[in-house]
């Protein structure tokens, strides 16, 4: 089926799937739908051979101003319970290929931590970045008060999460929130630049080094270091090692197949 909330271009550059939130009207508010869609394309990008890395975006205005509040107000907790919309941002978490944000306008509340869940973030220089849901009475329910803190730290991570307050893309790139901020014409070129840049490597050693990084926020320094080792010494398996190692002996570019 057609997904109605997203738009997906599965080669919008060679080995670059570009999917693109799209409910331009309500500045791309995730509800249930939009989210299970979302689920489901980026679970087939992860297994299409012809993807390496996802981009994700929304539009110049927002990239996503949270949670549908439209459709959230009236449920009780035990709605929440059983409706359980955040097993969809579980099942995200699991995309394997890098996925990166190309985030313009609002990154709000579950648009922030949506951005958080991608692996890097690219910002137009009007992004603005805030977990306001104390305003509306609650608090971040899909990482915010994780993802946040581990990027930014405490100091600013309490301030955000507690007053409700943006900051702009200029602030986020200072505390290391997001990788890069460009004017804002270019956001999507620019994430689509780095996407190439990854996309040329060995899809395997990518995805591994990614698993691995990711294992830093969840493990004890010596349980990530041996995840680590596993999987540098699993690389050894791949063509794409003996290639890339042949290749830099022999001061050729190297030619990677994921296999
Ligand atoms: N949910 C539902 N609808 C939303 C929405 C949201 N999160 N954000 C914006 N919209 C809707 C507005 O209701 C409005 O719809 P109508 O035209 O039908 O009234 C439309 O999008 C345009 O929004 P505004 O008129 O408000 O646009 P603005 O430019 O004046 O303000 C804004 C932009 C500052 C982002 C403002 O819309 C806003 O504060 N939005 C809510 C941000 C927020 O609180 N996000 C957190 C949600 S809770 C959450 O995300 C929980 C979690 O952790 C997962």
């Amino acid at each position: 089926m057609t997904p109605e909330f997203i738009i997906i271009h599965p080669q919008a550059r060679p080995y670059i799937a570009h999917v693109q939130l799209n409910r331009p009207k309500e500045l791309n508010a995730l509800n249930l739908q939009l989210m299970q869609e979302l689920r489901d394309a980026l679970k087939a990008l992860d297994e299409d051979e012809a993807v390496r890395v996802i981009v994700l975006s929304g539009n110049d205005k927002a990239f996503a101003a949270g949670a549908d509040i439209k459709q959230m107000a009236g449920r009780t907790a035990m709605d929440m319970y059983n409706i359980d919309q955040f097993s969809t941002w579980d099942a995200i978490k699991k995309i394997k290929k890098p996925v990166i944000a190309a985030v313009s306008g609002f990154a709000l509340g579950g648009g922030c931590e949506l951005a958080m869940l991608c692996d890097m973030i690219v910002a137009g220089e009007t992004a603005r970045f805030g977990q306001p849901e104390i305003k509306i009475g609650v608090m971040p329910g899909a990482g915010g008060t994780q993802r946040l803190t581990r990027a930014v730290g405490k100091a600013l991570a309490m301030e955000m999460v507690l007053t409700g307050k943006f900051i702009t893309a200029e602030q986020a790139l200072q505390v290391g929130l997001i990788n890069r901020v460009v004017p804002v014409e270019l956001y999507l070129e620019e994430a689509f630049r780095l996407a190439a840049d990854i996309a040329q490597l060995s899809p395997l050693a990518v995805k591994m080094a990614k698993e691995s990084v990711l294992r830093a926020f969840d493990s004890t320094l010596e349980e990530g270091l041996h995840f680590e080792r596993k999987n540098f010494y699993l690389l050894f398996a791949s063509d794409d090692q003996k290639e890339g190692m042949q290749a830099f002996m022999e001061k050729r570019t190297p030619v990677f197949t994921g296999k």
